[in-house]
């Protein structure tokens, strides 16, 4: 019994609102377009900066935190792990391209591109650069444009 009560009391507004909002359905000339543009503003800014971090943009931070991590941050199946020098050295010898070629490739557990199959060659690199950096390399992570 109690709980029928209380599922009145929630379903009123609930109504109630959905009431209001068929009214203002049939009534377009009470759309004012400046409250919209500012009840959208947010929706808008969001969409902004998903397109500042569209496929090829990316920095190697990014592409790192969002994919690479996974594995390499804890050293998870055989990754050398993230700042981890002794574990990364004798990988150095490959150079940034040899290392982007075997990211790009896919090596042992790792899947091509680290599994991240949207990502562009350029961006792999940012991201070789970004580990390997952590480890005690100094590549030159190539800019976003
Ligand atoms: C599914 C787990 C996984 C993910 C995700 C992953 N890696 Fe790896 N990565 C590994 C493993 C395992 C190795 C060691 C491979 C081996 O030597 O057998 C490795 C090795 C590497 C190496 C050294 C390659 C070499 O030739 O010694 C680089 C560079 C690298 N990863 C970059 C990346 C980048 C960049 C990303 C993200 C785009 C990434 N990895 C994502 C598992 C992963």
């Amino acid at each position: 019994m109690s709980n029928h009560r209380a599922l009145t009391r929630f379903a009123m507004p609930v109504v109630m609102i959905a009431a209001a909002g068929l009214a203002g359905c049939g009534n377009q000339s009470s759309v004012d377009p400046e409250l919209t543009a500012t009840l959208i503003q947010p929706v808008a800014r969001v969409e902004i900066q998903a397109v500042k971090i569209a496929p090829g943009s990316r920095t190697g931070e990014q592409i790192y935190k969002a994919t690479c991590a996974a594995c390499h941050e804890a050293g998870l199946v055989g990754a050398p792990k993230t700042g981890d020098a002794a574990g990364w050295g004798p990988r150095l010898a490959l150079g940034h391209n040899g290392l982007t070629a075997s990211a790009i490739a896919g090596k042992g557990a790792m899947p091509p591109r680290g599994g991240g199959s949207d990502l562009t060659d350029t961006e792999v690199s940012r991201a070789v650069a970004f580990l390997a950096n952590s480890a005690g390399a100094s590549y030159t992570e190539p800019p976003v444009e």
